[in-house]
């Protein structure tokens, strides 16, 4: 699939936990189709958002680099006046940003429960509704057929669906992702605005480098993966700029799967 070659054009986006994984080559490729980005990044992070920044650039392209914990209202909040004040408008939230803190249930700390629904659940919902007030604020005549006034991408995983033993906060959080997503489908598409997922299966980043880094486990990981290789990161952004973009205006409140047929049940070949 090729990318449209300046397709967001003019457009503003704003994508979370930019600075590093599948939120940092969401931020090129949108920025490579044409895109202002708002690199969104934990404050520890600024050295790898400040990066990624410099890159867009060399490459010609605009971006800042803005800090903010997306399970923290106030400054979520903060980041998106930021917005406001820098660029005016917005027209694409990326809601990436996300972590992983793997127990058996028996040994979940309720902290551990809570960081990752607090980021990958709570984050998005206070993203989607802060980018919300901001695509409204655009003119409605902005917006004429086929183009959207706001697009909202959220970054779920094929966990959405598939259970996963040992990971019950993460398997929880992306499930109510995928709701939150189809819900606010629903809900702002009278407003033209459109509300979908990417859903990643076995992408090489720094959340799964033990499935990747040690052979063994290698091996194993690529035995649920029917096309034969672990996805990388621009595998996923190519996905999300589709959505980001009126190429697929006629499309709300669906999940696109990037996962080499992960989600197909390929233990059931020559079984069941
Ligand atoms: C998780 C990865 C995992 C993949 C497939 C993703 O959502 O973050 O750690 O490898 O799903 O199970």
């Amino acid at each position: 699939m090729d990318t449209q070659p300046h397709s967001l054009q003019g457009q503003y986006a704003l994508v979370t936990g930019a600075a590093s994984g599948i939120g940092r080559a969401c931020a090129f490729a949108l920025a490579d189709a044409g895109a202002a980005v708002v690199i969104n990044h934990l404050a520890r992070s600024r050295d790898k958002a400040r990066e990624v920044v410099r890159q867009i650039e060399a490459r010609g392209g605009r971006a800042i680099a803005a800090a903010a914990d997306v399970r923290r209202a106030d400054e979520v909040e903060r980041m998106f006046s930021e917005v406001l004040d820098r660029f005016g408008a917005l027209h694409i939230l990326v809601n990436n940003a996300g972590v992983q803190d793997d127990a058996p249930i028996q040994e979940m700390s309720l902290e551990q429960w809570n960081k990752v629904l607090d980021t990958d659940l709570t984050g998005q919902f206070l993203c989607a509704q802060q980018a919300v007030r901001l695509f409204e604020m655009r003119e409605q005549q902005d917006a004429q057929d086929g183009e959207a006034l706001g697009k909202i991408i959220c970054m779920s995983s094929v966990h959405q669906a598939i259970p996963w033993a040992g990971h019950a906060n993460y398997a929880a959080a992306k499930g109510g992702v995928r709701l939150l997503m189809e819900t606010l489908a629903q809900e702002l598409a009278p407003k033209k605005i459109r509300v979908n997922a990417v859903a990643p299966g076995a992408i090489c980043t720094a959340i799964n480098r033990a499935m990747w880094e040690d052979e063994a486990n290698r091996r194993k990981l690529l035995t649920l993966i029917p096309y034969g290789r672990i996805g990388t990161p621009e595998d996923v952004a190519r996905a999300v700029v589709w959505l980001a973009s009126d190429e697929s205006d006629y499309i709300t409140g669906t999940t696109l799967t990037v996962d080499g047929g992960m989600m197909l049940y390929p233990a059931f070949r020559g079984n069941g």
